[in-house]
């Protein structure tokens, strides 16, 4: 039996580090297994420009533990009103790496999104043009359309349109929940990807609704049938290089996700390498980790895979439950098995 497991230091494609007080209590967590994060820019106000992205990126290095090897990649939260030169400049700086779209409405911090895309063409055309992906949260928001199906019809309404309009235009599909998702994803050669979080490899709804309500278990896109999680497991332990690991961790306080109305979001940072390790292992698939964690994110994004390596044990982390932040605690995402792998 494989005792340890040595790897290329892997990269978040997906993550909400946030900002003051909770930046600080959350970003030890993913630096110290990640060497890369895609930082979301869903901040209250959102990071729309450059200047807002560059100045959100000096927040988190000043926010790093001493020591640290920890780079964020900087996104650009896209609205109507996104200029396509502001863009371009900051892409030709090499501060931001993607563009994030979100529908108006469709998850937390959202509503300065998009829901006229003709009004974001141009941007789209510039970003075609220098090369610069789009990361999408995949789901419509029209009230009609049931939750369970928002990813499926965003794929139909919104995305394939767009790709049809951009032909060139780079995409990611974020947190995929759906075979939909991976299938459309795998019906094309190139400039389509998907990033698969940590969560939704391990729950299905069943696990959110079934013999009682669990809050920390609710996230958006929500988790979807049995079969879908299977596709998921497929996608993700397959080696397909379109594949690969956005963890969406998302931290909300106790105080926030257990409420008449809670946030969604499940906060995965402190655990994902040691649950993947033990996802892999169960579908006989350790041998595709590296590739998911740490090769196929940044082939997609153009960048070097990373140079140094961590070193996964068979032993049981130590990981806390929830972690402490001024605001109050956030609950680690329990993946409902014990863990036996540490990094
Ligand atoms: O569950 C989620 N939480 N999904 C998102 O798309 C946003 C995120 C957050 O920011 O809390
Ligand atoms: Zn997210």
């Amino acid at each position: 039996m494989t005792q340890s497991l040595t790897i290329r230091r892997p990269d978040d494609w997906h993550l909400h580090l946030r900002d003051g007080d909770m930046l600080r209590a959350v970003l030890p967590h993913s630096a110290s297994d990640f060497a890369r994060a895609i930082i979301m820019p869903n901040l209250v106000p959102p990071v729309v420009t450059g200047a807002q992205a560059a100045a959100y990126r000096d927040r988190i290095m000043a926010a790093l533990p001493e020591g640290a090897d920890f780079t964020p990649l900087m996104t650009l939260y896209l609205t109507e009103d996104t200029d396509p030169n502001d863009v371009a400049r900051a892409h030709a700086e090499g501060l931001i790496h993607a563009v994030k779209l979100y529908p108006a409405g469709a998850t937390t911090n959202s509503a300065s999104g998009v829901s006229n895309f003709d009004k974001v063409a141009p941007v789209l055309d510039r970003m075609a043009e220098i090369g610069l992906p789009l990361c999408t949260h995949g789901e419509v928001t029209d009230s009609e359309i049931d939750i369970f199906d928002r990813e499926a019809v965003f794929i139909d309404r919104v995305l394939d349109p767009i790709r049809r309009a951009h032909p060139s235009l780079r995409v990611i599909m974020e947190h995929i929940t759906t075979s939909d998702a991976a299938d459309y994803v795998r019906s094309n050669d190139s400039g389509l990807a998907a990033t698969i979080t940590t969560h939704h490899l391990v729950i299905n709804r069943n696990h959110i609704l079934a013999g009682g309500i669990r809050p920390h278990y609710y996230c958006l896109p929500v988790a979807k049938r049995e079969t879908h999680r299977l596709a998921l497991r497929q996608a993700a332990t397959s080696g397909d290089p379109r594949f690969f690991l956005g963890t969406d961790s998302a931290p909300h306080t106790d105080g926030a996700k257990l409420q008449p109305c809670g946030c969604a979001g499940c906060f995965t940072a402190p655990n994902t390498m040691s649950i993947l390790a033990q996802v892999f292992e169960e579908d006989g698939a350790l041998d595709k980790l590296e590739a998911f964690s740490s090769l196929n994110g940044p082939a997609f994004y153009g960048l070097p895979p990373n140079e140094t390596r961590i070193t996964l044990r068979r032993e049981a982390p130590t990981h806390p439950a929830s972690i402490d932040t001024p605001n109050g605690p956030v609950t680690v995402f329990d993946p409902g098995f014990d863990l036996n792998w540490t990094t």
